[in-house]
């Protein structure tokens, strides 16, 4: 198994391990071709019967204020804790250069049934975890891929408590929210929180 020892050899358990959210960027434009870069890569994560059910939205200037308007002006009908993060989102969203918001179509939901049979209940708990998860997938390629370019970001899902108004922004009202993303270069240099050593969070079957 990996040791952090080797994360320095291996590009890619590199920006595994240097990725941790940023929340606040210099005014330092991120270019289109890195944009690109990112989406293609979030573009190749893995998803359930290939489906790609996601779609991604590219936030920019008045867009982008826009949405950090709508989320400062709604965080007041929060709890305090719901509220402080909303107003920490919106600051970050209106500080990125850009943001890429995720959206889920619904085709798996739909269309699930006609790829494979499951039945009942099952079915719809079934198709619209495999399409979170496959977005979620994507949603993590798209920051490994923002870091290993120098750029930073964060995942913002706090917005799921407004995702009918966010959802209707983005143009994705029969969608379902996955990720609101600010990407930028990071206004500071800082280290993510500690995590939980994995040897505690693993236990092997016997
Ligand atoms: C599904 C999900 C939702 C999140 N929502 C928010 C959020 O709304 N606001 C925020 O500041 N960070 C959010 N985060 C980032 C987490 O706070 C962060 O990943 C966690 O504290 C670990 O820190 P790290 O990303 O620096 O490793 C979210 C992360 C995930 C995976």
């Amino acid at each position: 198994m990996s040791s952090p020892a080797d994360f320095a050899e291996n590009e890619t358990l590199r920006s595994i391990h240097h990725r941790h959210s940023i929340r606040m960027f210099t005014d330092q434009e991120v270019r289109d071709e890195d944009i690109r870069t990112i989406l293609d890569a979030a573009n190749c994560a893995p998803s359930a019967h290939n489906q790609q059910s996601w779609r991604f939205l590219i936030l920019r200037d008045e867009r982008k204020h826009a949405l950090a308007e709508l989320v400062s002006h709604r965080a007041v009908d929060f709890p305090r804790s719901a509220s402080i993060l909303m107003r920490m989102a919106a600051r970050s969203i209106q500080g990125a250069p850009v943001v890429v918001a995720v959206a889920n179509t619904g085709e798996l939901i739909r269309n699930g049934a006609e790829l494979f049979r499951v039945d009942g209940e099952l079915a719809f708990d079934f198709f619209r975890t495999m399409e979170i998860q496959s977005s979620a997938a994507a949603v993590e390629n798209l920051l490994l891929a923002a870091t290993s370019l120098g750029i930073g970001s964060v995942w913002l899902g706090i917005l799921f408590l407004m995702k009918r108004e966010v959802l209707e922004f983005l143009g994705e009202p029969a969608g379902e929210f996955m990720a609101v993303v600010p990407l930028g270069y990071p206004a500071k240099t800082t280290e993510g929180p500690k995590k939980r050593p994995w040897e505690t969070l693993v236990r092997t079957l016997k």
